[in-house]
């Protein structure tokens, strides 16, 4: 099974990214965009996992959830991957706080002593709206610089658990499902 530990957003605030996203749909550029429900951010790719090892996984999941308290995370900015000119993500980002890098390396920590390489690239939260699909020629994003700069959006959300996702790829796009969650303690 294809998994990740994911961060899911209360649907009032994924319906507000929703509509502060219209702009960069009403240009229509070649884009596949996220369904709405599928709006997260991910704390930890595990990739291709075999079922024995989820309930590791997911005592991993309960200790570190159990030793952070909960906290707000702010969003704000769209942006693209690896730019906007030529985009392959795009992207509305989360502030990298202390706190969330903190549940972050407590995350890899506790997964690494469940045999799971920590990452190596450096950590970018955010939250992918859409990934530009092949109908793009050169200048398909001409333009979306601008668009993006002119589009303001601010948000905060509590982070009260860690959800660990399944991951169905299908023609039509991911399909996520919540397997489990893991609530951080409340103050
Ligand atoms: P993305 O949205 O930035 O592409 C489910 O696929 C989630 O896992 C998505 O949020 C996706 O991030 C992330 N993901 C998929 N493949 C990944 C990889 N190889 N490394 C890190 N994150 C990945």
């Amino acid at each position: 099974m294809r998994l990740f530990i994911a961060l899911n957003l209360p649907k009032k605030e994924r319906q507000r990214i929703e509509r502060a996203a219209q702009p960069l749909r009403e240009d229509d550029p070649p884009v596949r965009w996220e369904p709405i429900d599928n709006l997260h951010v991910t704390l930890k790719f595990l990739g291709q996992v075999r079922a024995e090892r989820v309930p590791g996984i997911q005592d991993a999941m309960e200790r570190v959830a159990g030793a952070t308290q909960s906290f707000a995370i702010d969003l704000g900015g769209f942006g693209a991957f690896p730019t906007i000119r030529r985009p392959r993500t795009l992207w509305l980002g989360v502030d990298a706080s202390p706190a969330l890098r903190c549940l972050k390396q407590d995350l890899e920590w506790a997964l690494g002593d469940c045999g799971f390489d920590a990452e190596t690239r450096a950590f970018h939260p955010h939250i992918t709206l859409g990934r530009a699909d092949d109908r793009g020629g050169a200048g398909a994003f001409r333009g979306m610089d601008d668009i993006a700069a002119g589009m303001s959006f601010t948000g905060s959300i509590p982070v009260r658990s860690l959800d660990l996702m399944e991951s169905k790829l299908a023609k039509s796009g991911a399909r996520y499902t919540l397997l489990s969650s893991a609530r951080l303690a409340s103050s």
